[in-house]
């Protein structure tokens, strides 16, 4: 196991292959080429936000290229490893796609051996979003939401907003987010809508009561 304090050598990204070098050829066949190309694509939009926003270029780089290892693992896997070790909530246990998130910070953290809380933070809140979001965390959330490959009604406002305000950005994001798990009818995971509240009132204590979205 590779310890991110002790090592931080094996947590750089291998030239050839792009993926972090603690990747083994294990790990490495579980990234099925649209997931390859999905988290490339958010490392190169993680690695352009972070330098728009002063963030460590580097290691934005490195959390977005693990930010989907979560779905390198099958539903079952998840949601088994989820109950064993009581990582997930009761709506992310009833929305197994949800699942990816906690129980991916949970493998980095402890099968991975990746220490950095900020990475296995924004690992952690990169579906629902939560309250009081970092900075490095809102990089990933909104990489994840605007890299290249997304390609949805809205997604080219938010791309444009991100780079110039990352918390209207998140607040476009979460909002297209809630009305599409309405739509579906699918949970609704309170992470989300706390998520909301607080960009809300950040974006009212900038602008004053009379937000105009
Ligand atoms: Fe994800
Ligand atoms: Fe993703």
């Amino acid at each position: 196991m590779f310890k991110l304090k002790e090592c931080f050598l094996f947590c750089q990204i291998e030239k050839e292959s792009g993926l972090p070098m603690l990747f083994n050829d294990e790990i490495r066949k579980r990234f099925t080429d649209k997931l390859l190309a999905h988290t490339k694509g958010v490392e190169q939009t993680a690695r352009r936000l972070a330098v728009v926003y002063g963030a460590d270029e580097e290691k934005a780089a490195l959390a977005a290229l693990l930010h989907d290892y979560g779905k390198t693992y099958p539903e079952d896997d998840l949601l088994h490893i989820a109950q064993t070790n009581n990582i997930a909530d009761e709506f992310s246990l009833q929305e197994p796609v949800l699942l990816h998130a906690p129980v991916g910070a949970w493998l980095l953290e402890h099968e991975q051996g990746i220490e950095d809380c900020d990475i296995l933070n924004a690992v952690r809140v990169h579906t629902t979003g939560a309250a009081n979001m970092t900075l490095f965390s809102g990089i990933i959330y909104i990489a994840d939401y605007i890299e290249p490959g997304r390609n949805f009604p809205g997604v080219d406002k938010i791309r444009e907003l991100a780079f110039r305000d990352l918390h209207r950005a998140l607040l476009g994001a979460v909002d297209l987010t809630i009305r599409s798990v309405l739509d579906k009818q699918g949970i609704l995971h309170p992470g989300s809508i706390a998520f909301r509240h607080w960009l809300i009132s950040v974006l009212r204590k900038r602008e004053g009561q009379e937000l105009s979205l």
